[in-house]
């Protein structure tokens, strides 16, 4: 079985850029666990399924299947044979993926599937949950920090760029009801895990937060 990194943090505080950069300096794998709870989230709505019955979502949940590949320095998921791709990063994702992946249901079985994937080598795993939930024994835990407003320019950025039409005030309402949704929730809280390393990253360069990264690892 494979070393686990794990990298929580609030939305938009740099996890996916770290830890692909990180994956790549280290010859390891990067898994992106949000990316499982939007797979959920995008299959429920289109299927019809009310994304606030949590009952309802957590019967669809179990239907939903996902394959794993390796492709390059990340996995890759599959549905149908087809990755999502940006499908999943819509608004209308933004706007329901916290709900669903507060459903117990659902969270049990991203954790099932994350619990399997070292399996497939050394890994970087980001998320809200990795350290403190899904791989509490790993000697790597990372908490990344960040300001609610620098997370906000983060995102506009990219959402800009993918040709959304908002601004930083809805981007940063959205960010901060999901770190509510997301930090209150019943079923593993986004937290920092118990002797987590915490980085801020807001004053901070990818390079600088990589690095301090990658030199705590032992492979
Ligand atoms: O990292 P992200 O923004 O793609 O994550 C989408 C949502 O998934 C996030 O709002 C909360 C949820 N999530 C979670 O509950 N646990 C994880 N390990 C990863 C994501």
């Amino acid at each position: 079985m494979g070393q686990v990194i794990c990298i929580d943090g609030p939305a938009a505080s740099g996890k996916s850029t770290v830890s692909r950069a990180v994956a790549k300096k280290l010859g390891i794998l990067y898994v992106d666990s949000g990316a499982l709870y939007r797979i959920m989230t995008w299959q429920a709505l289109e299927h019809g399924v009310d994304c606030s019955d949590a009952a309802a979502v957590a019967a669809f949940c179990e239907t939903v299947n996902v394959v794993f590949e390796v492709r390059g320095e990340r996995v890759a998921y599959l549905i149908d044979g087809e990755e999502p791709g940006d499908r999943i990063r819509t608004p209308e994702i933004n706007a329901h993926v916290s709900p669903v992946s507060a459903v117990p249901a659902v969270r049990a079985r991203v954790t099932a599937w994350l619990r399997e994937m070292p399996q497939l080598g050394d890994l970087i795993v980001e998320g809200r949950d990795i350290g403190s939930v899904v791989y509490p024994d790993s000697p790597y835990r990372i908490y990344l920090d960040c300001d609610a407003d620098e997370r906000s320019r983060r995102r506009l950025a990219e959402d800009i760029g993918k040709g959304f039409q908002v601004n930083q005030e809805q981007v940063k309402a959205s960010l901060l009801n999901r770190d509510r949704i997301d930090s209150s929730r019943a079923t593993a809280p986004l937290k920092k895990a118990d002797g987590a390393l915490v980085i801020d990253t807001t004053n901070l360069t990818i390079e600088q937060v990589v690095d301090a990264i990658a030199k705590v690892f032992r492979p």
